[in-house]
């Protein structure tokens, strides 16, 4: 599973790509409003530093606005995939964008079935959210084991970036129902990273050796 990071801000993305494992950033309106910097600047910089795909998400909702906007976010660099919401008009975008060649991410999704569609209207990704599923008492998980049934059985080219990751288990999960991607907010991945029996190792370690030499 490729391991993206779900942010718009720069100091996290340098910090977590200098580790290795950084395969691709998604960004979304509320993310890109939280650092308050111009939009555009905030994707070329993230471009310049990692090299994977890069999802900016159009804010017009009319197909005219999406494909200005989409056309214009992805004339930034050839890393930047256009996000486009699942709606009538957004699979429309997605059609469109497939016929010019510019990759697309389907987001909000929330059900197979709109994965389905998304998937045949030439979307490369789609995103289930899979945190704002829990978020109603319902299963983000299964969600995600019925969108990669689907897109097995008939061999779909379009990956699936599990997003909305909540906590480390979701990451696990994720993995472990093969989706392809997995987008992560970056304080989940520092908890990746840490574990307390690592961490009262390395003490121990380091005392063990402060004691003799
Ligand atoms: C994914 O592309 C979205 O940016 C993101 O995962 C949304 O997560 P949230 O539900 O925590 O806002």
């Amino acid at each position: 599973m490729r391991i993206f990071i779900d942010t718009a801000n720069i100091e996290e993305i340098k910090e977590i790509n200098a580790m290795g494992f950084l395969d691709g950033v998604t960004t979304n309106p509320t993310l890109i409003a939280r650092e308050g910097r111009n939009y555009r600047e905030v994707i070329k910089e993230i471009c310049a530093i990692v090299n994977g795909p890069i999802s900016a998400e159009v804010i017009g909702m009319d197909y005219d606005a999406m494909i200005d906007e989409g056309r214009e976010l992805a004339a930034i660099h050839p890393n930047v995939v256009i996000k486009v919401p699942l709606s009538e008009t957004g699979l429309r975008a997605i059609h469109s964008f497939k016929q010019m060649g510019i990759t697309t991410n389907a987001t909000l999704v929330f059900s197979a079935n709109q994965a389905l569609l998304a998937a045949r209207s030439g979307a490369s990704f789609v995103s289930p959210f899979l945190g704002r599923v829990d978020d109603i008492s319902n299963s983000g998980i299964m969600l995600l084991e019925d969108i990669i049934t689907v897109f097995d059985q008939y061999s779909f080219p379009t990956e699936v970036i599990s997003a909305s990751i909540r906590h480390p288990m979701h990451v696990v999960e994720c993995a472990k129902r093969g989706s392809h991607i997995a987008t992560i907010p970056y304080a989940v991945i520092k908890q990746m990273i840490k574990h307390p029996l690592t961490d009262a190792g390395i003490e121990k370690f380091i005392n063990d050796w402060k004691q003799v030499f």
